[in-house]
């Protein structure tokens, strides 16, 4: 079966648009492919968090990924630094990267600039982490944002050279899996495109069933429909793509012949949003709230986790090793 591999950044809490995007894709996945995710927490030392937030962050993004479906008897899920192997791998790899190239991808140049005070040598070599994480399961497929793609790039490339240095063919090349090819787009309520962080405009998971309604309700509308079968503008949309994605098609139908015949009232269809999407969010927002009370339940989950992960890595090591030269 063909392995999937993921890494997640522990930034924050889900919302909406992550949990119709990438969430649900790799909760979708699980049952198809042999996959394995874990949380990249070493990757966001590049930005030096504070050593209490660390393991707060990793049980935090653990604890919403499984509540949304993550299943570890399907896809062990580990935490990164748990599994010491990687940093092996890391080491070699980087051997084989050039300094240009690395100065050359457009998220170390992006960073450099919001951080110009801690242009650190993690932050350069942020790729061939991440292709260690990937190559040291020999991963076929990674499910990817758009914003992934040089660096998914980077580890074909330190997969390509590796092989080609030592006249192997041991690792594959990495293909990038577009979740977003197959998931919603979540529009903001503010009349912005995209519901995002950057843009403010979230609903979390973790939303009480009154603010869920509270954000709902205070969705950005126009004046109403002017006329029979009229397009409807972006922000009544971004409306009915909710419906479409929470609701039932009759629900969907009903507003839309609503619209059609020009007797639409927002107000309703926000109350029906809001109810729908509270039926979605609520089961979800309990089990993040089990989890996250049972931090032991949560560790062990992240213990077997990682041992099945250092396994795997482990014996891709040991062919590496054997490869350049070393004692195994
Ligand atoms: N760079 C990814 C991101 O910013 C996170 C990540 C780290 C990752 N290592 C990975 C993703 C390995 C896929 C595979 O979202």
């Amino acid at each position: 079966m063909e392995k999937v591999v993921s890494g997640i950044r522990p930034t924050g809490n889900l919302h909406l648009g992550n949990y119709f995007g990438a969430v649900r894709s790799f909760v979708a996945m699980q049952d198809k492919y042999q996959c394995m995710f874990f949380i990249a927490d070493w990757h966001s030392l590049t930005t030096h968090p504070k050593p209490e937030d660390i393991q707060q962050s990793a049980r935090t993004i653990l604890a919403e990924y499984l509540a949304c479906g993550l299943d570890p008897k399907k896809a062990p899920i580990y935490v990164q630094s748990d599994v010491r192997e990687t940093i092996e791998l890391y080491l070699y790899l980087n051997m084989n990267m050039y300094l240009g190239e690395l100065e050359r991808v457009t998220t170390f140049k992006e960073k450099a600039r919001q951080q110009p005070d801690n242009v650190n040598a993690g932050l350069l070599t942020y790729p061939t982490l991440m292709a260690a994480d990937i190559l040291q399961h020999r991963a076929n497929w990674v499910p990817v944002g758009k914003d992934q793609e040089q660096n998914m790039e980077m580890a074909r490339k330190c997969a390509r050279r590796f092989n080609n240095i030592y006249g192997v063919e041991f690792f594959p090349e990495p293909q990038n899996f577009y979740f977003s090819d197959q998931a919603v787009k979540i529009p903001g309520l503010d009349g912005s495109g995209k519901m995002g962080k950057s843009e403010g405009n979230c609903i979390y998971l973790r939303d009480d069933d009154k603010t869920i309604t509270k954000k709902v309700m205070r969705a950005v509308t126009d004046n109403g429909p002017q006329e029979p079968n009229s397009q409807r503008p972006d922000v009544i949309e971004n409306l009915f793509t909710f419906l479409r994605i929470v609701s039932t098609p009759d629900t969907y139908q009903y507003f839309d012949e609503k619209w059609n015949d020009c007797t639409l009232r927002y107000g309703d269809l926000k109350k029906q949003i809001a109810a729908d999407l509270v039926a979605v969010v609520a089961p979800i927002r309990e089990k993040i709230e089990y989890y996250s009370a049972n931090t032991e339940l949560l560790d062990q989950i992240a213990r077997e986790g990682a041992e099945v992960a250092r396994e795997s890595a482990r014996a891709t090591l040991n062919e590496v090793r054997r490869i350049i030269g070393f004692r195994v």
